[in-house]
């Protein structure tokens, strides 16, 4: 397992970047819950933030990717408009344990075009 993060590190309705491995993902505080995400926008596959640690849009209320300007709801990757309206992002499976995220490497399947 690896400790991604504590979540405390996280202040609400901010983004992370996060490099493991030459993994990239990104994880989102939203209501307290966090959620976790390959950084690959499903329209042409780049990373999704307009500088480091920025993937939400202005009201932080969606993630929107810099290339084209897709939004997509923070809770479940869905497209709402863009380019990619309808597609998801592809979320990365984590536990919470003593107040961190972990993710189980071996159980890690990331998208295609970043393995
Ligand atoms: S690459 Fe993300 S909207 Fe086009």
């Amino acid at each position: 397992m690896i400790n991604l993060l504590n979540i405390n590190d996280l202040e609400e309705g901010t983004s992370l970047g996060l490099d493991i491995n030459d993994l990239y993902m990104f994880a989102v505080k939203k209501n307290d819950d966090i959620y976790l995400y390959w950084n690959r926008c499903p329209h042409i596959g780049t990373p999704l933030e307009w500088e480091e640690n920025r993937f939400l849009d202005a009201d932080a209320a969606l993630i929107q990717c810099s290339t084209h300007g897709a939004l997509f709801q923070i809770d479940d990757g869905l497209c709402l408009a863009g380019p990619c309206k309808g597609k998801h992002l592809q979320k990365v499976d984590f536990t919470i344990k003593n107040g961190c995220v972990f993710i189980d490497e071996s159980k890690l399947h990331a998208p295609k075009s970043l393995t």
